[in-house]
């Protein structure tokens, strides 16, 4: 599986502050067995997030774009817009689940408007700006991450497989 980390924080984007949560997503990533094909930081805007999503997914070809930050309720949080402008399908489950778990941990969860969707075959999914909140979010993924990308992939759920393989075998 090829993952691509994108970090949107104006903060991090003039050098105020370090890209702590993309650094903490590469981590988590790279515990987890998940190659690392891409990385990049953008500020609050955007055009700008789409571009990267565009590259991401279309010329790095990543299974899954994890973004990091801009999905809350301040005026220049437009990552969940600037998703939903590239992706083809939406994957309203992830995003779902995402805060459905995190209000678990956090009741700030119910905060974050992040989205989830298809564009081609690179899954894109919102997670909140925050280091710690990040990683929380990727560790509620993670389970379905793997059934998720080959379901993108063409390959179904083993019963349909299956299925499918006794419906075209020949009779007998
Ligand atoms: N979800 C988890 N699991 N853990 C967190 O710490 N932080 C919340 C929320 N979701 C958080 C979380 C907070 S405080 C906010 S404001 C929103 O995500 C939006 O964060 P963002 O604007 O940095 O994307």
């Amino acid at each position: 599986m090829k993952a691509a980390i994108l970090t949107v924080s104006d903060r991090c984007a003039r050098g105020e502050a370090k890209d702590r949560s993309g650094r903490a997503l590469r981590r988590a990533l790279a515990t987890r067995g998940i190659e690392v094909v891409g990385a990049s930081l953008v500020a609050d805007e955007k055009s700008a997030i789409q571009e990267q999503l565009l590259r991401m997914s279309d010329e790095l070809a990543a299974d899954v774009v994890l973004t990091t930050g801009g999905t809350g309720l301040g005026p220049r949080d437009v990552t969940p817009e600037a998703t939903e402008a590239v992706v083809e399908r939406r994957v309203p489950g992830i995003a779902e689940a995402i805060r459905a778990g995190s209000l678990a941990k956090t009741v700030t969860a119910m905060l974050s408007r992040g989205t989830a969707g298809l564009r081609g075959r690179t899954l894109i999914v919102n997670l909140p700006g925050s280091p710690r909140g990040a990683v929380e979010c990727l560790e509620i993924l993670w389970p379905a991450l793997g059934h998720a990308v080959e379901m993108i992939q063409g390959g179904g759920h083993p019963e349909e497989a299956r299925e499918n393989d006794a419906a075209s075998a020949p009779p007998g």
